[in-house]
């Protein structure tokens, strides 16, 4: 068996790493970096508690090996709050306020795949039907809720983001005015 030499992003921060050819990719992100948010159901590619987004795609991280990785830039569920600008604290991102607030999971174990999952829905369909937050879920199996919390949930976060986006277009068109006047056009 050898070893590799890998450079991965995760998270916004680089890491190098050598890593045996056989180790998967989920075992690197919790046992070599301990990234447990990153949770491990059913090991072979059916449950979804393992999604991690992979150049912003959800791919389970069970079935890939962290070899594979090299080269790439990695998202997991502690990537997801950020740092508020303003405030200099770390904050929930809107997925994870969303769940939290329509009370999207119960034990949790399903979770960090279901915020993954649901935050790259989000990054390509800003305002999703139903079908499509259904389709876009269906390979994460959650055994607690019954899912109706869950789809609130995405429902709640793709309206948080557009709100914060109109409140962002907004903002941007008042220092705009305020450019224009100072200038006197
Ligand atoms: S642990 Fe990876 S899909 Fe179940
Ligand atoms: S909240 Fe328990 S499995 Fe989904």
């Amino acid at each position: 068996m050898s070893n590799h030499h890998i450079k991965v992003g995760i998270n916004g921060k680089k890491y190098e790493s050598v890593v045996n050819s056989r180790m998967h990719l989920a075992d690197y992100l919790r046992e070599d970096l301990n990234l447990t948010g990153t949770h491990l159901g059913c090991e072979h590619g059916v449950c979804g508690a393992c999604t991690i987004l992979l150049d912003g795609k959800p791919v389970r991280s069970c079935t890939m090996l962290a070899v594979q990785a090299d080269g790439h830039n990695i998202t997991t569920v502690e990537g997801l709050s950020c740092k508020n600008a303003q405030t200099g604290k770390t904050e929930l991102s809107n997925v994870q306020k969303a769940f939290w607030e329509c009370h999207g999971l119960q034990c949790g174990f399903c979770t960090p795949g279901m915020l993954l999952t649901a935050q790259s829905l989000l990054n390509e369909n800003p305002d999703p039907h139903e079908k499509d937050i259904r389709e876009s879920l269906s390979g994460n199996i959650c055994r607690c809720t019954g899912y109706v919390q869950i789809i609130e949930s995405v429902k709640l976060a793709a309206k948080l983001n557009r709100n914060e986006q109109k409140n962002m277009d907004q903002d941007t068109s008042t220092e705009e005015t305020k450019e224009l006047v100072k200038r006197g056009v």
